[in-house]
């Protein structure tokens, strides 16, 4: 069985508010007395895509000082770029194409796949990520209940501003996830709002944010709602491949 933290959007700025909701819900995190196996942040984790803004998206995650108690995947969103994220998120020479990566614990796998578009807020898995996905599964050999992870939803959540940025040629996702059953769901972000749905016969699960949260359109007008509380959501895959999703708010 897998226990997976999940945040998303954190949007760093170097503004005192989005750093402290920021270390709010690392300090709770940091803090669980029980095991956790990985953190997932699923992008939008600096505002601009500066380099100082994934320096302290770094510091506040622990990646580089050895802070974190347990591994911190990430992937990129549309507000992020590659180059400096690489350089000073992950600690990489800045280098071209898509920042995937994977994590294979012994109960299941997390690929975190990037869906950004560099200079567009759309959303696209390209083929060099699809090529990926597919020599990653096959190294896996289908021995292990997988997770994938990437910032746009691939469906509608029936609000026009997440609506109008999603993951685009959902179609070639669905293909994939009908040539492999271990796959047993999709998690993102972007949405900054906590949702359950499904695509193509999988659950998938939009996290919540953790700089603002959306407000429907049947809650009033106004899009971001600025005053609730950052959102967590914890994810637990068991050995069937039965993905369990769980929400917190953190105060
Ligand atoms: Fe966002
Ligand atoms: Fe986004």
């Amino acid at each position: 069985m897998l226990v997976l933290a999940h945040i998303s959007d954190l949007h760093l700025d170097g503004s005192a508010r989005a750093t402290e909701r920021a270390e709010r819900v690392r300090d709770r995190l940091w803090g669980l007395p029980g095991r956790v196996d990985a953190l997932l942040v699923t992008g939008d984790i600096a505002d601009h895509g500066t380099e100082t803004e994934y320096e302290e998206a770094a510091r506040i995650l622990g990646l580089h000082d050895g802070g974190a108690p347990f591994p911190v995947l990430t992937c990129p969103g549309n507000h992020d770029s590659r180059a400096p994220y690489r350089k000073a998120l992950l600690g990489h020479p800045a280098a071209d194409g898509p920042v995937n990566s994977v994590q294979v614990f012994d109960d299941g796998a997390v690929l975190m796949c990037d869906s950004s578009i560099p200079g567009s807020d759309d959303g696209a898995l390209d083929e060099e990520t699809y090529d990926w996905i597919e020599a990653t599964l096959d190294e896996l050999d289908g021995s292990l209940p997988t997770l994938l992870a990437f910032h746009h939803p691939p469906v509608a959540l029936h609000h026009p501003l997440p609506d109008s940025y999603r993951l685009d040629r959902p179609d070639r996702l669905a293909a994939l996830l009908g040539r492999r059953p271990e796959i047993a769901g999709l998690i993102t972000g972007h949405a900054h709002t906590p949702a359950a749905t499904a695509f193509a016969g999988r659950p998938l699960v939009v996290g919540p944010g953790v700089t603002w949260t959306l407000r429907l359109p049947w809650e009033g007008e106004q899009v971001a709602d600025r005053d609730a509380p950052v959102g967590l959501a914890f994810h637990v895959l068991d050995d069937e491949g039965r993905l369990t999703s769980h929400f917190r708010v953190v105060m």
